[in-house]
């Protein structure tokens, strides 16, 4: 049996456990006062320390080397107009170009409205805020961008909250499925890895790229309703039990119809057992008919069925599949497809024997939950 210790790993309820997970933040937040005059940063620290974690600097230069090395750990920056070496305005402009989200406010000694306009443009501005400065009210203006900060942060931490539960979901979908059956185990990762392996070498954006991945992971939802005795039947099917199991792409496609977010994957689902011949099932759709996820997919199922061990017979060579699948193309199998998928021979056998390793070089989502800051 193949080593896919995903299921293992992911059992149900250490996944539950992590889908669940609250991470609440309850630290102080830190702000990064710049100001060349001493008696105004000091002013500055004595008005905000019992509230926040306070950095200082003497000026745009020395701030800068803050935000290179702490940048993520800072909420707020309230930066001076005028001072040696680097002016606030192209200090809070560096500083936005790395770190938009932080929320800046300038502090400016002259009403020129010219500058203030243009560096509310330059460097996505919070407020101005004209010196002398009454220090309640700097705390008030504080609070409320503090408001916005954590406003635009907790939006992008429940985004990528929420693609990791619909990735793991679907995975652990795909898992308790595939445990329905010791020989399948593994068998919907694997298939999504390959068909990956081949999607990635047609160019596709990367929102068929995640349908892939997702159709790749649900693609044999519909067994769910198959009962046991004929999935896992040692021998021949029947005629009737044959049937019965030809009717899971269809039922798959039944199941995921009424998810808005999966209705291009519901469609592609129906086509897995589709031939390039028109000889598939459910619907007997021919060649280009057969949409562009079922075809891959298609090959991808084909390959790990055969380099698998099943009830019925022990896994063929990667070689053997390889020559089965070309053997195929043009009957079972779209023919320009099977040739891109044989020329990614060496990548599918790494993955098969290392699907641990491989499974998440080539996953999309997992590509966008990494990418979501
Ligand atoms: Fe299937």
């Amino acid at each position: 049996m193949n080593n896919f210790t995903l299921l293992k790993e992911d059992t149900f309820e250490n996944s539950l456990g992590e889908i669940l997970q609250l991470n609440p933040k309850t630290e102080k937040h830190t702000i990064l006062l710049v100001d060349d005059e001493v008696n105004n940063l000091q002013l500055l620290r004595r008005t905000l320390h019992h509230d926040y974690n306070i950095l200082t600097a003497s000026n745009g230069k020395e701030a800068l080397e803050i935000v290179e090395g702490k940048g993520n750990e800072i909420a707020l920056i309230v930066s001076d107009q005028k001072m040696p070496e680097m002016e606030g305005t192209e200090f809070l402009k560096r500083t936005s170009e790395y770190y938009p989200d932080i929320v800046k406010i300038l502090l400016t000694g002259h009403l020129d409205v010219d500058a203030i306009v243009d560096s509310i443009n330059d460097c996505h501005l919070y407020q101005y805020i004209v010196k002398p400065f009454d220090p309640e009210e700097l705390k008030l203006t504080i609070e409320t961008g503090i408001k916005k900060f954590d406003l635009v942060n907790n939006k992008t931490v429940i985004l990528k909250d929420l693609r990791e539960l619909f990735y793991k979901t679907i995975k652990l979908i795909a898992s308790a499925l595939d445990a329905k059956d010791p020989y399948t185990h593994g068998h919907s990762l694997r298939v999504t890895m390959y068909s990956l392996i081949l999607a990635k070498k047609l160019n596709l954006d990367d929102t068929t790229l995640e349908e892939i991945e997702t159709a790749g992971l649900l693609h044999d939802i519909g067994k769910i309703g198959i009962p046991q005795r004929i999935l896992c039947k040692p021998g021949k099917l029947t005629d009737e039990e044959y049937e019965v199991m030809k009717s899971h792409p269809a039922q798959a496609e039944k199941m995921l119809m009424g998810i808005k977010k999966l209705t291009v994957v519901s469609n592609w689902l129906r086509a897995h057992h589709e031939r390039w011949d028109g000889q598939g099932y459910p619907y007997g759709l021919k060649g280009e008919e057969i949409p562009i996820s079922g075809r891959i997919i298609a090959l991808a199922d084909t390959y790990d069925a055969m380099t698998s061990t099943r009830s019925y017979r022990k896994a063929l060579s990667h070689e053997t599949a390889i020559d089965e699948i070309q053997r195929c193309s043009g009957t079972q199998f779209d023919p320009v497809l099977t040739n891109l998928f044989i020329s990614c021979s060496e990548e599918l056998r790494a993955a098969k024997e290392d699907p641990n390793t491989y499974y998440p070089k080539y996953s999309y989502l997992q590509k966008m939950i990494n990418e979501t800051r």
